[in-house]
């Protein structure tokens, strides 16, 4: 018996080993989870590393809101409107739904920011983690695209014509600009296709290529392991020992005499006794 067991199973616990076994001898499905979820992470690890976690938990509230409104929304330039009055006034919880939806987008793009501040202010961008900082930088845009293309979908003033100002903006980008505006817009201006190319956009496009992204972006996370914080103690004593091995190559390469040698990144001039 090993520390972790607890007992006899109950029959609900027997069911759920039984199916695990099951999916496991077919699909490896144990030593998938295992590598996934059960690896050491460095010490001193601290809450500023669940922020990426944290736009995860958002990214999932907000597909779960969005089905829901999906089922009352209707992408069409005469009806849109209206359906949107009816999620908030009449739908039962509607109004809470569609408040999640939209304090929740918000919410999203705080964190995955913040999310991207620590991971520069860490460092956790160098090698070896650089693609993983390329597939957040590709989840970032989506992100930011999926904020543009849902402000039209309430289709009153507001959001009809700071879209056709967003469009304006990027159809004045230099050589792509104009293309990417018509595929937006469906057309070289807002047409009856407009909506639904947005909603498509919002609701199929993005959210598939955010999943896809967020998959490669964990596949790495899981790969290579999360960075130490700067101030941990191991990280200290590995720049310590990096110090001390260029202030001694430095020393070597010093001419016999010199008495102080600068090594990056020491703040302090080393000084060096002749003869060392
Ligand atoms: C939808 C947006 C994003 C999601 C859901 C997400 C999710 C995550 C998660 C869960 C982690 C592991 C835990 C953590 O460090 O917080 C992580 C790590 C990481 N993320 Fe993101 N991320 C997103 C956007 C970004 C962006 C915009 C960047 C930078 C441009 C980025 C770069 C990185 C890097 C380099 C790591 C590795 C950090 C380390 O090794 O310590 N991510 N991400």
């Amino acid at each position: 018996m090993s520390t972790t067991d607890i007992g006899p199973k109950g029959p609900v616990g027997q069911v759920g080993e039984a199916v695990v076994e099951y999916v496991d001898r077919r699909a490896g499905a144990k030593t998938g989870i295992t590598w996934f979820l059960k690896r050491n992470i460095p010490s001193e690890t601290s809450w500023f590393q669940t922020l990426g976690f944290a736009a995860m938990a958002t990214f999932g509230l907000q597909a779960v809101t969005g089905m829901i409104l999906a089922m009352y929304y209707k992408p069409d330039p005469t009806t849109a409107y209206s359906s949107i009055q009816h999620i908030t006034n009449e739908v039962t919880w509607g109004w809470l739904v569609r408040g999640m939806h939209k304090w929740g987008a918000s919410a999203m793009i705080i964190l995955v920011f913040l999310h991207m501040a620590r991971v520069f202010l860490f460092g956790s961008y160098k090698y070896p983690r650089e693609l993983t900082w390329v597939t957040g930088a590709i989840l970032l845009i989506m992100v930011m695209f999926m904020g543009l293309t849902g402000y039209l979908l309430v289709w009153d003033q507001r959001a009809y014509w700071a879209t056709v100002v967003a469009m304006n903006i990027t159809a004045s980008a230099p050589i792509i600009g104009p293309y990417i505006a018509d595929i937006l817009r469906a057309g070289s201006n807002f047409n009856p296709d407009t909506l639904s190319r947005f909603y498509s956009i919002h609701m199929l496009v993005i959210p598939g290529g955010i999943a896809t992204f967020i998959g490669l972006h964990l596949f790495l996370v899981s790969k290579l392991g999360i960075t130490e914080p700067p101030w941990a103690k191991r990280a200290m004593r590995a720049r310590r020992a990096e110090e001390a091995a260029a202030r001694a190559a430095a020393r070597e390469r010093a001419p016999q005499g010199r008495r102080e040698v600068t090594v990056a990144p020491a703040t302090q001039p080393v000084k060096v006794e002749a003869g060392q």
